[in-house]
């Protein structure tokens, strides 16, 4: 293991829409929930942000959005098409959101506004972003809700949104985001709340429609992560662990926490009987992290070392990073065998 700046963060940086570095989102003195994101993320790229609950993912979302919660502290950059986001006022805010970033939530039954309708919410967005006519917004707004699988399009744009099953919400949440033509597109958990066929249609039209922007994809999912990204950042208790390609980290995963969140994902070709393993343990909470590796109390490899904290450092030679001092899949031996006559 070689103790490099995260290769991944340096040779893409050049070309990147959006580059995160050491981001950190703290709500007081050792209450770092974000400590220490770096990424970066390419037009037309999906970066797949990973971990389990707790792990710091929509802190992160929400400081690429403007919207942390009060008490939050920021520090690091997130450069977006050359514009700096940490230390941004709200009112700067209000300019860029839509325009140059838009997040996707969760449930769009409660992000939608229920009381205008789904066409006038696109538009809306046209209006703040846009120089066009109102005939002309109308027009758009049809053709973007046709664009995200909505059938009968202008016949939906007149609906609320209780009007339209959850599938058809999701999509119109993805038209809202797409609707200003942001350089960066935040989803976080998009399509948890949907039925896995749904979820698997609202996958493939998020990706088909995101070809001109980057979209930072918030799952806990590593199945989701196979089917929409192109490179994957695995976040444990507020920092990464790993990140790399979505092929090399699904198929040569190089930390510990990522191998296990792997063997938690069901095989569609086995049906499984019983409950799903899960990692035995919890991500430790806010306050009671500490030092040293934060995986250690649940990883099967912790040995003394690991009680000081190991540094995100290239693996292997194929620009994947990980933050373990015995990562897996990679030529070096263990210091532990090494000492072995
Ligand atoms: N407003 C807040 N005040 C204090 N702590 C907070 C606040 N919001 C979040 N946290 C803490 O920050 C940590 C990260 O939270 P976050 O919501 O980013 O996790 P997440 O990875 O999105 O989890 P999930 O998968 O459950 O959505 C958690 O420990 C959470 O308790
Ligand atoms: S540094 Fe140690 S405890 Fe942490 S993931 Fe690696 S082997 Fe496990
Ligand atoms: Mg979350």
């Amino acid at each position: 293991m070689t103790m490099t700046q995260p290769a991944d963060a340096r040779s893409d940086a050049a070309d990147a829409v959006l580059d995160v570095r050491d981001l950190r989102v703290s709500f007081g003195p050792g209450l770092d929930a974000v400590d220490g994101l770096t990424l970066t993320a390419r037009r037309g790229e999906t970066v797949a942000l990973v971990g389990e609950s707790g792990c710091g993912k929509t802190l992160s979302a929400l400081t690429l959005s403007g919207l942390l919660p009060s008490g939050a502290a920021v520090s690091g950059s997130a450069v977006l098409d050359g514009l700096q986001l940490v230390g941004r006022r709200e009112k700067q805010w209000r300019g860029l959101r839509g325009s140059k970033v838009s997040m996707i939530f969760q449930d769009a039954a409660t992000a939608l506004n229920p009381l205008m309708t789904v066409g006038a919410q696109i538009e809306e967005v046209m209006a703040i972003h846009g120089t066009h006519g109102r005939a002309e917004r109308r027009e758009r707004a049809v053709q973007l809700l046709a664009s995200v699988g909505v059938p009968d399009a202008a016949h939906r744009a007149r609906n609320h949104p209780h009007q339209l099953s959850g599938g058809m919400r999701q999509r119109v949440m993805i038209a809202i985001a797409l609707a200003g033509s942001p350089d960066l597109v935040v989803a976080d958990e998009p399509t948890t709340a949907l039925d896995v066929t749904v979820q698997a249609q609202v996958l493939t039209l998020l990706r088909d429609s995101t070809r001109d922007a980057a979209v930072l994809f918030i799952t806990h999912d590593m199945g989701v992560v196979a089917e929409i990204a192109d490179r994957v950042v695995v976040m444990y208790a507020g920092k990464v662990v790993e990140s790399g390609t979505v092929t090399e980290v699904l198929e040569r995963p190089h930390h510990p926490y990522t191998v296990a969140l792997l063997a938690s994902v069901p095989d569609p070709d086995t049906p499984r009987v019983g409950e799903l393993p899960t990692i035995p343990g919890r991500v430790p909470p806010l306050g009671e992290r500490g030092t040293g590796c934060p995986f250690r109390d649940r990883c099967p490899k912790a040995q003394e070392r690991c009680a000081e904290a190991p540094p995100l450092a290239a693996v292997g030679d194929t620009g994947s990073v990980a933050a373990c001092w015995f990562p897996e899949h990679t030529a070096q031996t263990d210091p532990a065998e090494e000492a072995t006559p």
